[in-house]
């Protein structure tokens, strides 16, 4: 198929359009660069010996969307375009709601305009209810949509409710909702990573910035939560494992609106990411704890064993491989893509 993968330069379309080149497939990213790079998608030409078009547009302009994309033809959507800081989303929710709505009612009429009824799209482990998490792995049938701490969460969940009622009124849609856990790691080559803009918000490129010596210390965000440690604990899904889940999608899709969790269903704690990162870096990580971070629950792993049935996928790395692999990346470009 031809995909038109939005959002493919970043960090996980970046893996994704790797996965689809590897499978035949063919990528055209759109893009707007506003938290990606150019240079990932050189990469993956590189890495794949296969070429990419590219269309620099800001998907939120629908105007300049269907200007940049008349003409093109593809068969399927992968829509992993979006803002997607929690705290920066709370400072500027206006901005937030503004983008990841638009951009998902502005595909979803160029996928008419296109006669296209195939859409895969990047939900997030965030939609579920605060309540429900804590408590057991999560499945795709635990209340989501309800009591999210911060806009960035709710514009998956208005996005999924979006998808669900353009999907009533257009019944030929075949729609697939991945709600991601923690997408961790690199492609073991280290040629293509996460490159966070600024202070990274998340545990994982933070440890990995640590490590290298950009950054002093770890803040671990609390450790008497009722975890074995003390410390959060998260469900950290190899990226590369990720990208595999939305090829499997891609393959499923059928009539409706389908739900899946991708995650490992295991769940790591704070100290054993410092831990399993030390061993893979050989290097030390310095943490001191502070307060937790408002927002933040106990524990979020999932029950993935409904994608594992039905999309006949499966997490197959491990958390060892995920910390090898980041630090590949990390310790190959220690200033992430800046450096080209
Ligand atoms: N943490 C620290 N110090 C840091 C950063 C994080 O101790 O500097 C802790 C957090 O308290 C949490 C764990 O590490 O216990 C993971 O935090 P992340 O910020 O890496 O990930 P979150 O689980 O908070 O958020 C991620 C994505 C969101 C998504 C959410 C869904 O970043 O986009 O998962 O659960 F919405």
């Amino acid at each position: 198929m031809r995909i038109l993968l939005a959002g493919g330069a970043g960090y996980i379309g970046s893996h994704v359009a790797l996965v689809l080149l590897e499978a035949g497939h063919e990528v055209l990213v759109v893009d707007d660069y506003s938290n990606s790079s150019r240079t990932a998608i050189g990469r993956v030409e590189n890495l794949t010996e296969r070429s990419v078009e590219v269309i620099d547009c800001d998907l939120a302009d629908l105007t300049a969307s269907r200007a940049a994309l008349h003409g093109q033809q593809f068969d399927a959507v992968i829509h992993l375009a979006g803002l997607k800081a929690v705290g920066e989303s709370v400072a500027k929710p206006a901005h937030y709601y503004r983008t990841n709505l638009t951009s998902t009612l502005n595909l979803l009429e160029l996928m008419a305009d296109h006669g296209v009824n195939k859409l895969v799209f990047s939900s997030s482990a965030t939609v579920y209810a605060p309540a429900a998490e804590g408590v057991q792995n999560l499945d795709e049938d635990q209340p989501a949509g309800t009591g999210i701490t911060n806009p960035y969460g709710w514009t998956k969940a208005m996005n999924e409710q979006i998808i669900r009622d353009i999907q009533h009124s257009r019944p030929e849609l075949e729609a697939v909702l991945l709600r991601y856990f923690n997408p961790v790691g690199a492609h073991p080559s280290g040629r293509i990573g996460e490159d966070p803009s600024g202070i990274p918000n998340n545990l994982m490129p933070f440890v990995a910035q640590v490590a290298i010596g950009r950054r002093d210390r770890l803040a671990v965000f609390g450790d008497q939560y009722p975890t074995h440690d003390g410390t959060g604990v998260r469900d950290y899904i190899h990226v590369m494992d990720l990208a595999e889940g939305h090829l499997a999608a891609l393959d499923h899709l059928r009539a409706g609106v389908a739900t899946y969790n991708l995650g490992t269903g295991e769940g790591q704690s704070v100290f054993d990411v410092v831990q399993a990162f030390s061993d893979a870096s050989g290097r030390e990580i310095p943490y001191e704890i502070v307060a937790p971070r408002p927002g933040d629950v106990a524990k979020a792993v999932a029950d993935p064993s409904k994608a594992n049935r039905e999309l006949n996928w499966r997490a197959k790395r491990t958390f060892a491989e995920a910390c090898r692999d980041s630090w590949a990346w990390q310790s190959q470009n220690p200033n992430g893509y800046s450096a080209g």
